[in-house]
């Protein structure tokens, strides 16, 4: 798996360290399976030292690393975790993403792990917090250059401070997510970033669908996380635009929101000035700019 010629390889052997990989594409291995040497408690105390100890790292999405189709694991001569990398295949694509402990850094585990999960792949995706120029300078360094720069953004009230919408559309609930997630799909083909929703995961979460006349116009889907609604997808149909359909929407679940005490949360690209000047007029503000990164 990794080419004994590099200096990762030369390091992994001094120290003792070494890579196990899981691939669950292979026959047997099914979602959240792990192979017996690694246990899944050592896993989530690695992670949990990581997403203490390094902020501008965002918390591993657990059900993701559970489902990821590669796995890599950096074990240390104790049999401790030195760090992970974990490769999703999503709707647009394979995402990767590579975890080292702090202290262990700047020492070829990093680039070990990414070889092992990036193994055989194709074109890869990867993303960090724009202000982490280490983490930026590894992917580069790597083959991987900046497809574009994504603001999270945030708004948090009362329901007292929820702006005000006309009812343009008509809100339902579909029943079928497989619709809600193909209407996501067709409104969103030309904005990026991309929704990656599956239909699985939208029937789970909140599902609006606005209706003009009988035909959809609109779709919001959404899920709960601890302390906001987090958006996965929110587009309006081209031909129902500038009609307040997503003002609508989008006011509709921060309404719920500040019923709730939570907030809510959505993802714009930087290079968007018009979805930035809205969603700034609804009251959103940036609370992390994150680097997305694509190889080849
Ligand atoms: C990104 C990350 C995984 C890199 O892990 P790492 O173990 O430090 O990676 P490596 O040691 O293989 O490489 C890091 C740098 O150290 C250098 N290096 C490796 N061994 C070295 C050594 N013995 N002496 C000096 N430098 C060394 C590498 O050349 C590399 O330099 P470069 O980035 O300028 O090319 C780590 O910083 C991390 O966990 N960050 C937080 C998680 C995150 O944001 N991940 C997103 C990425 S998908």
């Amino acid at each position: 798996m990794l080419d004994p010629s590099t200096p990762s390889f030369r390091f992994c052997e001094s120290v003792g360290m070494r890579i196990v990989t899981l691939d669950r594409r292979a026959a047997g291995a099914a979602g959240g399976s792990w192979p017996e040497e690694i246990s899944r408690a050592a896993v989530e105390r690695c992670l949990a030292v990581i997403e203490a100890r390094d902020p501008l790292t965002l918390p591993a999405e657990r059900a993701e690393l559970e489902q990821a189709e590669r796995v890599a694991v950096a074990m240390g001569s104790a049999g401790e975790i030195q760090g992970l990398a974990w490769r999703v295949a999503h709707p647009d694509g394979l995402t990767v993403d590579v975890r080292v402990q702090p202290g262990l850094r700047r020492h070829g585990i990093g680039s070990a792990l990414l070889g092992a999960v990036a193994d055989g792949a194709g074109t890869l995706r990867a993303g960090c917090d724009a202000a982490h120029p280490r983490v930026r300078r590894f992917l580069v360094h790597r083959g991987f250059s900046l497809h574009g720069v994504v603001f999270h953004q945030r708004w948090d009230g009362e329901p007292r401070d929820v702006p005000a919408a006309f009812a343009s559309a008509l809100l339902v609930e579909p029943a079928d997510a497989q619709q809600a997630t193909s209407l996501l799909a067709d409104a969103s083909a030309q904005s990026w970033p991309r929704p990656t929703i599956t239909a699985e995961r939208a029937a789970l979460g909140y599902r609006r669908l606005a209706l003009r006349g009988d035909a959809p116009a609109g779709v919001l889907l959404a899920h709960r996380e601890r302390d906001a609604w987090e958006i996965d997808g929110l587009a309006v149909l081209a031909a129902h635009r500038r009609a307040g359909v997503g003002r609508q929407l989008l006011v509709d679940l921060m309404r719920v929101a500040a019923m709730e005490g939570v907030g809510v949360t959505l993802r714009v690209a930087q290079a968007d000035e018009d979805a930035l000047a809205w969603t700034q007029k609804l009251g959103f503000w940036t609370y992390r700019t994150w680097a997305e990164f694509v190889r080849p």
